[in-house]
């Protein structure tokens, strides 16, 4: 079997930095960037954007985009094209976030089909490279804006659909439904990438062998296991997953250099912060340990120890590392 593996946008997390960590491990074939306002465009150079910075073998990388005004993409698109390194375009219509439902973007736009046209309609003038849609799955499925939607998406030729297996209600609070999957992938003639609740090798397989899905986007379980897409590979060629201590230790040694090397340093003690949050969930008592973390203060005692419980290793998980603290 072969699956093709995407690391998922997510917000303070999927910077240069932590892109370029999974990059190391291997078996992660596409990169998203953490969603980007289109407006945010407007006020600074994407060149000069940290958000935008690209690591060196995060490659291919998507930009993620953000925002209702179909002008305002369409300008976007055509500064992001100045890049070079951008692989493609993807539309945020997953984003559930209440900020997101007052102005209407991300999951909102599910309901305003021909508004997407719109947005899909001016990107595509801007640009020849592929654009992707990222989505939740849309209130009345397999009815209400569903088949709309799916028309939109055919007519501007999107690339691949990531669908998120949960509706917009749905927050993170229920389960992922894959039997959604399956559905959508009948439903298009579209790629369909399915995303949600892949916490594990074994996961991953079964989400392609159960729904049919062209690929597959993992997000919390790469932020506590960066080297997941190394293990995927692992397992679909019959070998043991690596070592915990040996791909935990490489983490906590090269993710500090990567913050240090990409990111500006305004940025280091809180992406280190919001990495920890969830790699820590490695561990049985992930909880005790960050709230012990974040009072010591600066970013190389923080470093420090997060290296001694790294190579105690005690109290570790094993897959499936579903996350057992909250989405923040
Ligand atoms: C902290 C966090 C930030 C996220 N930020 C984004 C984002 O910027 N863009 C987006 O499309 N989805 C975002 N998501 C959703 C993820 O991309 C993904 O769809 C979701 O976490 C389900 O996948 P998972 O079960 O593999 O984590 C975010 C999720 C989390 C947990």
């Amino acid at each position: 079997m072969r699956v093709k593996l995407a690391l998922a946008p997510m917000v303070n997390l999927t910077h240069a930095a932590f892109r370029e960590l999974v990059a190391h491990f291997g078996g992660c074939r596409l990169f998203f960037t953490e969603m980007v306002n289109v407006r945010h465009l407007k006020s600074l150079p994407p060149s000069k954007d940290p958000y935008l910075f690209p690591a060196e073998r995060d490659r291919p990388l998507v930009v993620q985009l953000v925002g209702r005004e179909p002008s305002d993409f369409e300008f976007a698109v055509r500064r992001l094209e100045e890049l070079g390194y951008t692989a493609g375009y993807n539309l945020n219509l997953g984003c559930t976030k209440g900020r997101f439902q007052r102005y209407g973007w991300g999951a909102s736009l599910l309901e305003e089909p021909s508004l997407v046209d719109e947005i899909l309609s001016a990107m595509s003038s801007s640009t020849e490279r592929e654009i992707s849609v990222k989505m939740r799955v849309p209130k009345g499925f397999p009815r209400g804006t569903f088949p709309e939607l799916v028309e939109v998406f055919e007519r501007w030729r999107v690339s691949f659909l990531v669908v998120h297996a949960r509706s917009p209600e749905d927050g993170f609070k229920r389960p992922a439904r894959w039997q959604l999957l399956k559905r959508i992938k009948e439903q298009t003639s579209l790629e369909v990438w399915g995303n949600g609740d892949v916490f594990s090798p074994e996961d991953t397989l079964r989400m392609v062998e159960e729904t049919g899905v062209d690929g597959v986007v993992i997000g919390r379980a790469a932020l506590i296991r960066p080297w997941i897409f190394r293990d995927v590979e692992a397992c679909l060629g019959g070998k043991n997953p690596l070592p915990f201590e040996e791909a935990a230790g490489e983490a906590v040694e090269l993710f500090p250099q990567y913050l240090m090397r990409f990111l500006p340093e305004r940025w280091w003690s809180k992406r280190l912060d919001a990495f920890l949050y969830w790699f820590l969930q490695n561990f049985s008592g992930a909880l005790f340990y960050f709230r012990k973390l974040l009072k010591c203060g600066d970013f190389n005692s923080k470093v420090l120890q997060v290296k001694e419980l790294v190579e105690k290793a005690k109290d570790v998980r094993s897959y499936p590392v579903a996350p057992f603290l909250p989405v923040r």
